[in-house]
Parts: C-alpha cells; sequence; structure tokens
C-alpha cells in the first residue's frame, strides 16, 4: 500500500518540476506511488540524478497506457550494482565529511572528531575498493597522457587523501582553535565534490558497460566490495 500517489497523467512539462518536488519529500519506510502517461526513464532519470541518486523506483505496471511505479528512498533498498553502492558510499561519505565541517564552523572542534575520523575510515574504504579491487579487474584502457578518466581518478585520490592525511595530523597534534583547520576543511570538501561528480558522470558509465559484460564477476566484486565498505558500519 503506498504512502501517496503522484498522478502525473496530463501534466505534459509540468510533469517533471511536479515530481521533484513530491519525491524530494519522500522518507525512510515511505513508498509513493508515481502514475504516468509516457515511457518514464527519462524523467525518473533526471530526476534521480538532480535528488543525487536519493531515490530508487521500480515499474509496478508497464504502459501504454499508463504506467506505474512504485518509489522508494534508496537506503530502503538493497544496492542493485557496483556502481549503485559506490554512490551511495559517496552520500555517506559526504555526509560525515559535512557533519564535521558543520561542527567545527561552529567551533566544536571535540564534537566534530568522531566524524572525521569515521570521514577518514570511510574515505580510505572507499578508495582501496576503487584502487585496488576495481582498477585492476577491469583494466580500463588509459592514455599515455594520463588524462584518461581511471588516471585522473587515481590522480585525485591521492591528492584527496594527501589533503585529509594533513588535516589528520592537525587533529592528532590537539588544534584548539577551529580557524586553524577550517582552511584545509574548505580544501577538501570542494576537492570531494567535484572527484566524486567526475567520478560518476565519467568513470562510473565505464564501469557499469564493463561489468555487465561479466556478470559472474560483477556479482563477486559487488559482495566483497560490500563487505569491506560494511565493516566500518558496525
Ligand atoms: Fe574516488
Ligand atoms: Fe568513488
Amino acid at each position: 500500500m503506498a504512502d501517496f500517489v503522484l498522478d502525473l497523467r496530463g501534466l505534459a512539462e509540468h510533469a517533471h518540476t511536479r515530481a521533484y518536488y513530491t519525491l524530494r519529500e519522500l522518507r525512510t519506510a515511505q513508498v509513493f506511488e508515481v502514475w504516468l502517461d509516457q515511457e518514464p526513464k527519462l524523467l525518473m532519470d533526471a530526476i534521480s540524478q538532480q535528488l543525487r541518486h536519493a531515490i530508487h523506483w521500480q515499474t509496478l505496471a508497464e504502459g501504454p497506457p499508463l504506467w506505474k511505479l512504485s518509489v522508494q528512498r534508496r537506503e530502503d533498498v538493497a544496492p542493485v550494482d557496483l556502481v549503485d553502492l559506490l554512490e551511495r558510499d559517496h552520500l555517506r561519505i559526504d555526509r560525515l565529511f559535512a557533519s564535521a565541517l558543520h561542527k567545527v564552523n561552529a567551533g566544536d572542534l571535540e564534537g566534530a572528531a568522531p566524524d572525521f575520523h569515521a570521514y577518514v575510515d570511510g574515505l580510505h574504504r572507499h578508495i582501496q575498493v576503487e584502487n585496488e579491487m576495481i582498477v585492476p579487474l577491469l583494466d580500463l584502457p588509459r592514455s599515455p597522457n594520463g588524462q584518461d578518466p581511471t588516471s585522473i581518478m587515481l590522480r585525485e585520490h591521492d591528492e584527496i587523501l594527501e589533503q585529509t592525511t594533513m588535516l589528520e595530523h592537525e587533529f592528532s597534534e590537539g588544534v584548539d582553535e577551529a580557524w586553524a583547520v577550517a582552511p584545509f576543511f574548505a580544501l577538501i570538501s570542494g576537492a570531494l565534490a567535484k572527484h566524486e561528480g567526475r567520478e560518476e558522470q565519467n568513470l562510473f558509465p565505464l564501469w557499469s558497460r564493463a561489468l555487465r559484460e561479466r556478470p559472474d564477476e560483477a556479482a563477486e566484486l559487488l559482495a566483497s566490495a560490500q563487505s569491506r565498505l560494511d565493516a566500518q558500519k558496525r
């Protein structure tokens, strides 16, 4: 039984705005049904992207004339593939970092420390999965000038890890003034957002395509990546 039925039939170009504002309000454990009079994939992919992949949708009834979808928060359904798992992990890492940043900006360094350390742990695991499990397995073509998506990713990982290690060092030295670490936070925050965006745009589609051709290895990789990333959440 759906918590809400969103009927987009007859709305033509207004369907997008209406769907975006409604699905933005979807909460954990809720299920919204969406009814459409057009093929839903384009619309739903665009909205999902705008909501930073926070929603998961599946088709309940195939049109024409009527398509019925069920939409849930992504955390309420198991990851469907490796890219899905990694995109969720981006959000998780971002949230931890944002929470630490927020506390630093409020002058609460002591409160920021646990979130910051959870971010560091999460970041290391995430990069380990990308660098050590996925890159060697998929072995995508690289260009000698280093401008291919894999080389760019590896370089950005080194930069983010380096900046994070510097900040970790500041924390372990026992900073007593928030202004001393705030610039490091700003630097990492920008670098992380850009890096994740680039990965999701340029590299993940290549990974998805490569993994679709090797379903057995893809399933194995998903399971091992998941256990590596999950180990920290307990
Ligand atoms: Fe990455
Ligand atoms: Fe990533």
